[in-house]
C-alpha cells in the first residue's frame, strides 16, 4: 500500500514546480514568428528580465539549459588563452571552470571545498598576486545548488575594487535568481548567468545572460564567440530572428512571460526573496531539532548567513539519506534531491546526503508538508532523530 498517490511533490532543485497558470500559457499552437503579438511579448519579457536581475544594462536569451548557458558565457567573455580565475564553493563552481578550461580558457580554480561559502580574503591575496593583471574574469557562484552555499556578491565586488584589479565579476545565479536577493547593478555585477527551470517556475530550455556596459565593450571580436553565441544581436536586435539566431523557443515565450508576471507583477520581487527566505529558515529549524537528537543529522552549511534561500543541502548518515529519499517518494509522494558532489556515487557516503528544494512556485504547506513527510519517514525507517522538528518549522512560518 503507498500512501503517494495524489499530486506529487518535486522537491528537487531544478526543475522545480511548473504553476498550471504558466503550463497553460505553453499549451497552445504555435504562433506567427515573423511579425505580430510574439514581438511585443518578447520585447517585454527582454525588460521584465532586466529588472528580474537588477539592472538596465542588456540582456540576451538562449535556447539551452545552464551549461549551455555558461558556454554562452564563456564564448563571450573569453578569447583562447585568456585568463579566468573561477571561485568554486560546490559541484557547480567547478563544472563552470571545467566547462570554460574545455574552451580553451587558461583557468585558475581557488577551490573552498563543499561546505563553506569563499574567503573575501583568499580572492583578494590571488588578485594581488595578478601583478600584470591578467585575469580577464572573476567566475562565482551565487549559490551552489550542490553543496546550498551562498556567496557574497557583493563583498567580492568590494574586494576586486580594493585591489584595482579590472576583471570582469561573472555570477552564476542559476539557483538563486527570483529566490534570493540580487541586485547586479548596484552589486557590481558584469555578467549573470541564469535559467527557466528554478526561480523563474519554467520547464527547462531557456538560458539568460546578463552583461554590464563594462562587459560589452571589454569582449568584442572574441575568437571563442561563434555566430549562435553572440550575444550582440540578440540583446539589440535589427530583426526580431536576431533575438535568438533564428526560430524563437514559442512556447516557452508564453510561459515564462507568465512567470514573470506571476514573479515581478502579481507577487512581487522583494515579496517572493522574503518568502523564499521564510521558507529555506523553516527547513533548517527542522534539521537542527531533528540533529539534536542524532549528530550524524547535520545541514551542510554552518552559518545561515553563507546559506541559499532556495535549496537546503544536508547529511543524514549513509544509508539513510537514500533510504529516506525513496520512502518519500514511493510512499508519500515527495521526491527529493540527491546529495550532489559531496561523495562520489560509488561511495558507500554518497547515501548519506540529500537536498530538499524550496525555490519558485513554492508554498508554506508544501515545504511543511515535505519536511512531515521526511519525519514520517525516519519514524517509517527507523532513523534516529531528535523531536520538535515540526513545530520548529511551523514557528519559523508562523513568525514565532
Ligand atoms: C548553480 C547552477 N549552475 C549551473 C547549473 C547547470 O544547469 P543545467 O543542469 O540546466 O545544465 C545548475 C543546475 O542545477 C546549477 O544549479
Amino acid at each position: 500500500m503507498s500512501l503517494a498517490n495524489g499530486r506529487p511533490y518535486l522537491a528537487i532543485p531544478g526543475p522545480s514546480v511548473v504553476p498550471d497558470r504558466v503550463l497553460a500559457a505553453m499549451h497552445r499552437p504555435s504562433p506567427n514568428i515573423y511579425e505580430g503579438p510574439l514581438h511585443d511579448l518578447t520585447a517585454r519579457i527582454a525588460a521584465d528580465l532586466k529588472a528580474l536581475a537588477g539592472t538596465t544594462a542588456h540582456v540576451a536569451i538562449y535556447i539551452v539549459n545552464g551549461h549551455g548557458a555558461w558556454e554562452a558565457a564563456n564564448a563571450n567573455l573569453f578569447s583562447r588563452g585568456d585568463r579566468a580565475l573561477v571561485l568554486a564553493t560546490g559541484r557547480f563552481g567547478v563544472g563552470w571552470a571545467e566547462s570554460a578550461r574545455r574552451m580553451g580558457v587558461a583557468v585558475e580554480v581557488l577551490d573552498f571545498g563543499r561546505s563553506s561559502p569563499l574567503d573575501l580574503g583568499r580572492v583578494e591575496t590571488a588578485l594581488r598576486a595578478d601583478a600584470g593583471r591578467r585575469i580577464k574574469a572573476v567566475l562565482a557562484t551565487h549559490v551552489d545548488t550542490a553543496s546550498s552555499v551562498k556567496n557574497d556578491i557583493a563583498g567580492l565586488r568590494a574586494v576586486l575594487d580594493a585591489t584595482g584589479h579590472p576583471a570582469l565579476l561573472a555570477v552564476d545565479a542559476v539557483a538563486s535568481l527570483g529566490c534570493d536577493e540580487m541586485r547586479m547593478d548596484a552589486w557590481g555585477v558584469d555578467l549573470l548567468v541564469a535559467a527557466s527551470q528554478k526561480g523563474l517556475m519554467t520547464p527547462p530550455g531557456l538560458g539568460f545572460l546578463w552583461f554590464s556596459d563594462k562587459a560589452k565593450a571589454r569582449c568584442q571580436g572574441g575568437d571563442l564567440c561563434t555566430p549562435y553565441w553572440d550575444w550582440a544581436p540578440r540583446a539589440a536586435p535589427q530583426e526580431f530572428w536576431q533575438y535568438f539566431c533564428g526560430t524563437a523557443p514559442t512556447q516557452h515565450l508564453y510561459g515564462v512571460a507568465e512567470s514573470l508576471t506571476m514573479l515581478l507583477h502579481e507577487e512581487g520581487l522583494e515579496a517572493a526573496w522574503a518568502r523564499h527566505a521564510v521558507l529555506a529558515r523553516s527547513v533548517w529549524a527542522a534539521f537542527d531539532a531533528w540533529g539534536a537528537g542524532n549528530p550524524a543529522i547535520a545541514l551542510n552549511v554552518a552559518d545561515p548567513a553563507f546559506r541559499g534561500h532556495s535549496v537546503t543541502a544536508a547529511r543524514l548518515g549513509a544509508p539513510h539519506a537514500t533510504a529516506l529519499r525513496r520512502w518519500t517518494e514511493h510512499q508519500a509522494g515527495v521526491t527529493l534531491g540527491i546529495g550532489l558532489g559531496m561523495a562520489e556515487p560509488a561511495d558507500p557516503a554518497y547515501h548519506g546526503f540529500l537536498r530538499v528544494a524550496h525555490m519558485g512556485h513554492v508554498n508554506a504547506h508544501m515545504t511543511l508538508g515535505a519536511l512531515s513527510v521526511m519525519e514520517a519517514g525516519m519514524l517509517a525507517l527507523d532513523i534516529p532523530h531528535g523531536a520538535g522538528a515540526l513545530a520548529a518549522a511551523a514557528r519559523v512560518v508562523a513568525g514565532r
